[in-house]
């Protein structure tokens, strides 16, 4: 048995806790990452506890006092966390107590634990929120820069990894620009219902005592307080939201860091990571391994868990508060870092990635890759498309059989399978033109990626300035 000398719960207690159940419960060790959130609560609750005269002004002005010591303590590391304690707010007001003495004793007022962490919580959500938008607005722009430089580089698009028709590079990464560009956009979606504050709902049903809520919860930057008490302490769906859009935004990374896997084996020899973002083999020295995008790839399942964790978490729960809710921070805390560091690492692979244009152009060359053009020629004659395809269809078996080149079957060769083919393949297929034929919005001629990046572009530039305008307010 530990002692339970400082616990702020003490009073109905006989015996001490269970050093097990210390353990077993505490929450310090990781809810500490909410001391600075839950220092600024604390600081909006002793001003509004001031001015709605709960407490005298020389209280107010020793908590005030009291908290920006425990805001040094924090930031330069010497704060003294206990476990014994639990959980970072009372950690925090057993240190004021400490350093303030009886004037501590009036800072929880009103409040529970209930509604401060819940408060807590969003805090750090709307930060994270925020860190999570910039950085992939971050890698959207690095992607876009090297799509800018990759516009001529031509590569096989495939479906089933089967190689379906020519793309543009810079076409297939813008593809990635649009996918994190709604994930950035998830995140922001989400800032819109963190705006209600659950501080002054008490443990569940609010409190008789007169408190302000509208000011703590301006002060906060919320737009008002939470509108139901039970809802306010017992909900987490911001968090699963903020989860969820970590895992979607993880399994984008995790294609884009499976094509790199791919992509630089020599199977394909499309691109190579530079050396600071690749490892080599402790055994086979000729190796250079693209471990930082496979466990890009393996992290996004820790973010999937992470949200299935909460899920689980919650889905039995009775209101209001169970301690159940404890097990939100982890998988919050987390997916967060998973997700900046993930973007981080991916945009330094990208920002150096050797792209080897040759390679990828001969792997489009292939004529076969042109078929269906051969198909919409035939369409362009007024034949049917089901007609064409099978015709065309006939023709790759016949190349296939004898053989043959797609492009070397002369207007003769394609009159056997039909005769109002225009002219002879060669004339009729090439690489370039193909490309440059796929002109309607969101297709692969040069203007049209071209075009489809400088709008990117601007949506990130507006994006990232937004962001750092909010961030220095
Ligand atoms: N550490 C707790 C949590 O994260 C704080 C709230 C504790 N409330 C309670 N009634 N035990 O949920």
């Amino acid at each position: 048995m530990s002692t339970g000398s400082r616990k702020l719960w003490g009073g109905r207690f006989e015996a001490a806790t269970d050093a097990a159940v210390e353990r077993f419960t505490a929450s310090v060790h990781f809810d500490r990452a909410l001391a600075r959130y839950d220092l600024r609560l604390s600081r909006a609750h002793a001003r509004m506890l001031g001015a709605c005269k709960l407490i005298g002004a020389e209280d107010q002005a020793a908590l005030l006092e009291g908290l920006e010591h425990i805001e040094q303590e924090i930031e330069d590391g010497s704060f003294p966390f206990d476990p014994a304690l639990e959980d970072v707010h009372m950690n925090i007001e057993a240190r004021l107590a400490e350093k303030i003495g009886e004037p501590a004793r009036r800072l929880h007022t009103g409040r529970s634990r209930n509604d401060q962490v819940a408060t807590d919580l969003l805090l750090y959500l709307r930060d994270a929120v925020q860190a999570a938008e910039r950085g992939l607005h971050e890698l959207r722009r690095t992607l876009v820069t090297r799509a800018r430089e990759h516009l001529d580089t031509v590569l096989p698009g495939y479906t089933h990894l089967q190689r379906a028709q020519p793309v543009r590079l810079a076409h297939h990464w813008h593809a990635y620009v649009e996918m994190l560009g709604r994930d950035a956009a998830r995140f922001r979606d989400l800032r819109g219902r963190l705006q209600l504050s659950p501080l002054g709902s008490g443990a569940l049903a609010g409190t008789t005592l007169p408190l302000d809520r509208e000011a703590t919860a301006r002060e906060l930057g919320f737009a008002g307080p939470a509108r139901n008490s039970l809802d306010a302490v017992a909900s987490r769906d911001a968090a699963l939201e903020f989860l969820a859009a970590t895992a979607i935004a993880m399994v984008h990374l995790s294609r884009l860091a499976e094509e790199l896997v791919l992509w630089s084996s020599a199977e394909f020899s499309f691109v190579e990571l530079d050396d600071a973002f690749a490892t080599g083999s402790s055994l086979m020295p000729q190796k250079k391994n693209p471990d930082v995008p496979e466990l890009v790839r393996a992290k996004s399942g820790r973010a999937i868990g992470n949200l299935v964790t909460l899920l689980t978490v919650l889905k039995g729960l009775p209101l209001a508060y169970n301690r159940d809710l404890q097990e939100d921070k982890e998988p919050v805390f987390d997916s967060a870092a998973t997700l900046r560091d993930a973007l981080e690492v991916t945009a330094g692979a990208i920002a150096t990635l050797r792209v080897d244009s040759t390679r990828m152009r001969d792997a489009a060359s292939d004529p076969m890759l042109l078929a269906t053009d051969l198909a919409e020629i035939l369409v362009g004659e007024d034949v049917p498309f089901r007609e064409a395809h099978e015709t065309v269809g006939r023709i790759v078996r016949h190349c296939l059989e004898k053989n043959l080149n797609l492009r070397q079957l002369t207007r003769k060769d394609l009159a056997a399978f039909d005769p109002r083919f225009p002219a002879g393949a060669s004339e009729l297929l090439d690489l370039d033109r193909s490309l440059e034929a796929r002109a309607l919005p969101g297709a692969t001629a040069r203007e049209t990626v071209a075009a489809a990046l400088d709008a990117s572009e601007v949506e990130i530039t507006e994006a990232l300035d937004t962001l750092q305008t909010e961030t220095a307010t």
